[in-house]
C-alpha cells in the first residue's frame, strides 16, 4: 500500500513540488501525496497542486484560536488517511493537539542550520550575523517553533557577493534535495530517535 502524505502549505509551494516530483520519479518510492492544505486562499501552492490533479483544500486560518484551527486540519488529513505530514513552507505553529494527532508524523523543512536562525527570514538573518556557512534543515515537528528532532541537514558557503536572494537560490535547492531524502528515509522506517537525536538504522 502506498504511504499517504498530507502537505501543508501558505505560498509558493516549490517545496510541494520537489516532493510531488521525487515521487513521480522514484526518488520516494510507494507513496502519493493525499492531499494539500493551505491557510491561505489563493497560495501559488494550491495551483500547483491542482495542476498534478492533487486534491486542495484552502481552510482560511484568520481569527480562529490555534487549536479550533488545527482540529479543522486534522479532521481533514484524518479524513484523506494521511499517513506522513509534511509542512512546506507552512507559516503557523502547531498546537500541541495537531502535534499529538501525528506522533513523529510531522517534518518540516526549514531554510537555516537550525538551531540557528529560527522564525521568519533566516537566511537574511545568517547573512546578518555574518555567519560562513548556511543551509537547511528537516526536522520532526513539536510544538515549539522550528523544533524537534533533525533529520536531514544540507551546509553551504556563504560568499561573499551574496545577497539574499542568491543565497535563498542555493539554499532552496538544497532544500527539494534534502526534504525528499528525508520523507524517504522515514517513510521506509529507516531510522530511530534518541533523544534529540535521529539515528539511522540502514
Ligand atoms: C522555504 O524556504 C521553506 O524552507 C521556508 O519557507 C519557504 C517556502 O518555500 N519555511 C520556513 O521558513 C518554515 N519556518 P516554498 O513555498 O517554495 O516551498
Amino acid at each position: 500500500m502506498k504511504k499517504r502524505i498530507g502537505v501543508l502549505l501558505s505560498g509558493r509551494g516549490s517545496n510541494f513540488e520537489a516532493l510531488a516530483e521525487s515521487i513521480a520519479s522514484g526518488r520516494i518510492p510507494n507513496a502519493e501525496i493525499a492531499i494539500v492544505v493551505s491557510n491561505r486562499d489563493g497560495a501559488p501552492g494550491t495551483d500547483r497542486a491542482k495542476a498534478r490533479g492533487i486534491a486542495t483544500r484552502v481552510i482560511p486560518s484568520k481569527g480562529l484560536e490555534r487549536e479550533t484551527y488545527d482540529r479543522e486540519v486534522v479532521a481533514v488529513l484524518n479524513e484523506h488517511k494521511v499517513d506522513l505530514v509534511c509542512l512546506a513552507g507552512y507559516m503557523r505553529l502547531l498546537s500541541p493537539y495537531f502535534v499529538a494527532a501525528f506522533p513523529n508524523r510531522i517534518l518540516n523543512i526549514h531554510p537555516s542550520l537550525l538551531p540557528s536562525f529560527p522564525g521568519l527570514e533566516s537566511q537574511r538573518q545568517a547573512l546578518e550575523y555574518g555567519v560562513q556557512f548556511a543551509g537547511c534543515t528537516v526536522h520532526f515537528v513539536d510544538e515549539n517553533l522550528d523544533a524537534g528532532p533533525i533529520v536531514l541537514q544540507a551546509v553551504l558557503p556563504v560568499n561573499d557577493n551574496d545577497t539574499e536572494d542568491t543565497l535563498s537560490a542555493r539554499i532552496l535547492e538544497q532544500e527539494h534535495r534534502i526534504y525528499s531524502e528525508a520523507v524517504r528515509i522515514v517513510l521506509e522506517d529507516r531510522y530511530k530517535i534518541q533523544g534529540r537525536r535521529v539515528i539511522r538504522t540502514t
